[in-house]
């Protein structure tokens, strides 16, 4: 069999053509213009092995990121494993709110892959970026991408939300904390189902984790200083009465692509 053809067998028996593309891509080792150019090459016994043993595996339910191993975010392609959530189109509006306020000394609260505090310590070259995370398996995947992407102005931490940066102040703190409930139904379908429980989960309403973020956060910031964080579609008004009750000014949501208000924040009073 040749190239398209493989591809388009695949998505006769089910899979989504760009899924073929994107597994074929990471069998072949090459991009989208060499499919395009090579579509009628005849694929070696092993590589067409290789494709038929992703596919099978994207049929039982894998994600593609995992299966090929990276995933794109904010024009830069981060390396995931099943350690870490696999980063979402949506989370780049947290990156864009935060380059907004032009940080100069930022922290990232549960950083996963790295991709929000990598994303904007590459954006901004002269800031400080401190991202933590309380899973050492993630927090190397995390190590490994701020190396590849030469982000030379991130600190990775571990430990429990602000416990390793005790007597620490930053002018931004962002976080795209846990935030599914823990009995939701969308924990067994999906992608979800592959994913770190402890990168999704939150207690019995969800906010479990938004609830330490936003308590833990003024004594963290400095006066003037702005705390941002993403959200479920349904929890940005409980988020916005969290953050006046713990004393933030200007706070406001923001609405991701989808018109899904996505992401929550409030200003730290001055002294
Ligand atoms: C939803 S994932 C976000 C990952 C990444 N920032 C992103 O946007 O793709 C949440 C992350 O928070 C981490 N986490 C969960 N509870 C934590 C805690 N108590 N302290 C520190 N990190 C925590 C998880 O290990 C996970 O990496």
């Amino acid at each position: 069999m040749n190239i398209a053809e493989l591809m388009r067998a695949s998505a006769l028996s089910g899979m989504e053509a760009v899924d073929a593309r994107v597994l074929m891509r990471a069998t072949l080792g090459v991009d989208d213009a060499y499919l395009i150019a090579h579509a009628d090459d005849e694929l070696s016994a092993q590589h067409a092995a290789q494709f038929r043993a992703l596919a099978a595996r994207r049929a039982a339910g894998e994600p593609v990121a995992y299966l090929v191993g990276e995933r794109e975010f904010y024009d830069h392609v981060f390396k995931v494993t099943p350690a870490v959530l696999i980063p979402r189109p949506e989370t780049e509006l947290l990156v864009e709110l935060a380059l907004q306020h032009q940080p100069k000394n930022l922290l990232d609260l549960g950083t996963g892959s790295g991709c929000i505090a990598i994303s904007i310590a590459l954006a901004l070259p002269a800031a400080r970026v401190t991202a933590l995370d309380r899973s050492d398996a993630a927090l190397a995947v995390a190590r490994e991408n701020a190396a590849v992407l030469k982000a030379r102005n991130v600190t990775l931490l571990c430990g429990e939300w602000f416990e390793a940066v005790r007597g620490q102040r930053f002018d931004t703190i962002v976080a795209n904390p846990p935030y599914v409930a823990d009995g939701d139904a969308h924990l067994t379908q999906g992608d979800l189902r592959f994913e770190p429980a402890s990168a999704l989960a939150a207690g019995v309403d969800g906010l479990a984790d938004i609830r330490c973020i936003v308590a833990g956060a003024r004594a963290h910031l400095t006066p003037g200083g702005w705390l941002l964080f993403e959200h479920g579609h349904d929890q940005a008004p409980r988020c916005r009465e969290l953050l006046s009750c713990a004393g933030f000014n200007d706070v406001q949501s923001w609405h991701d692509l989808a018109g899904i208000e996505r992401v929550s924040g409030g200003c730290a009073p001055s002294l």
